[in-house]
């Protein structure tokens, strides 16, 4: 068991067996120790509810909540902790954005290799009255920014787009196109899941009003976590909930503060709890993990170009891609290949990825991808593993 006790002396808990996991585009895995210990400590021995309540405990779990939310406002170099709104996830966050600010009427620019994370609402949205203009990118997933501000115009109230498409990787160079948004008098709302925690985003240098991400992915926290940054620019933003927020509770309308105005309901404190240790921990290591995954995400693109069969999307400098590789074997059917290397101990994500139009994008809407994708605790020699069941495979199902 010499993996086993490695990831001891790392403080991580590994998972059961022998899994290579490299799933981490979908969720990140293992997360370090201080994240479990955290929501243990928020369900044993904090309890309360945030925000509910005056006595100690509930102050504590405030102050847990208010740390957490800090943490994320620090990590974006937003000066505000209030703008930053807890939500179970990217989705969550970017409907939250979405429904938020967009009225029929309003123009929108985005692309066409989004996730349906950001798609169907957006597609629901047109067919409540609001005009989209969807730019081509091009096949590797790069986003030409001249193509895209041609789209913007004056009336334009909001360009949405991904950061890095999470079958593609290709990091989108955002601060170009939210410069033109804002000469139009537009918003600007990035989709971050792929991206936040393993690449720097700074919101105010790259201009972005409104940023959505999970706890989940890059930040190492627990599922059930995410976030949405609401920027100064944004005067208005209606809640997709309303309820109860622990703040002026006399009052029949929902606060008009952030973050109240968007966080009805009691927050999942555990949930948030273990968030806030991971960002700690990422503070403490996160250059040194970035330095990593981006070596690992490497060795994989560098790997699979050697096996004969393999065609790898996305684009081909790797200083250009987020940590994730998806390839096709010949005409193979993804989610065969994605359940051969299962069989072997390799743990990814075969299929549509949920993201369709990147699919049609890459050509590969038929087969859909295979997507390797590793994460700070992914060793060198678990890259070599998975080249090794990726050849095999290969042999067998494209000689
Ligand atoms: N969770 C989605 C994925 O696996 C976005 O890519």
């Amino acid at each position: 068991m010499p993996q086993r006790n490695a990831s001891a002396r790392r403080g991580l808990y590994r998972g059961a067996g022998r899994t290579i996991y490299l799933d981490n585009a979908a969720t990140s895995f293992p997360k370090p120790q201080v994240v479990t210990e955290a929501m243990q400590d928020a369900v044993l021995r904090i309890g309360a509810s945030p925000g509910r309540g005056g006595h100690r405990l509930a102050l504590e779990a405030g102050r847990t909540v208010f740390g957490c939310r800090a943490a994320v406002a620090r990590l974006l170099m937003a000066g505000q902790p209030d703008r930053v709104a807890f939500t179970k996830n990217a989705t969550e966050a970017i409907n939250a954005a979405l429904f938020g600010v967009l009225r029929p009427g309003d123009h929108v620019v985005t692309t066409d290799i989004e996730h349906n994370a950001l798609w169907r609402p957006l597609r629901l949205l047109a067919d409540r009255g609001v005009e989209l203009t969807v730019v081509a990118a091009e096949e590797d997933g790069t986003v030409d920014p001249d193509r895209f501000c041609r789209a913007i115009r004056e009336g334009t109230r909001l360009v949405a787009l991904t950061h890095a498409s999470n079958v593609l990787g290709a990091l989108v160079d955002v601060r170009p196109i939210a410069q033109a948004a804002h000469r139009a008098g537009a918003l600007v709302l990035v989709d971050a899941a792929q991206t936040l925690g393993e690449q720097p985003v700074d919101v105010e240098a790259m201009e972005i009003d409104l940023l959505a991400a999970p706890g989940h992915k890059g930040l190492l926290g627990p599922q059930g976590t995410g976030v949405l940054y609401v920027g100064p620019r944004v005067q208005a933003i209606e809640p997709l909930i309303t309820g109860g927020t622990g703040s002026r509770s006399e009052e029949a309308e929902q606060p008009d503060v952030l973050p109240d105005r968007l966080e009805s309901g009691t927050l999942n404190l555990p949930g948030i709890a273990g968030l806030g240790a991971a960002l700690r921990y990422l503070d403490d290591t996160g250059e040194d993990l970035r330095s990593r995954t981006a070596r690992r995400t490497a060795e994989l693109v560098d790997g699979l170009s050697q096996i004969a069969g393999v065609r790898i999307l996305g684009p081909r400098e790797n200083a250009r891609r987020a940590a994730l590789v998806a390839f096709t074997l010949g005409e193979a059917d993804s989610e065969d290949v994605a359940a051969a290397l299962d069989r072997q101990g390799i743990a990814c994500r075969g299929g549509l990825h949920c993201a369709p139009q990147a699919h049609r994008k890459a050509g590969t809407i038929a087969t859909g991808a295979v997507r390797l994708s590793p994460g700070p605790f992914t060793s060198e020699q678990d890259v070599q593993e998975a080249l090794a069941a990726v050849a095999a495979v290969a042999r067998e199902v494209a000689p």
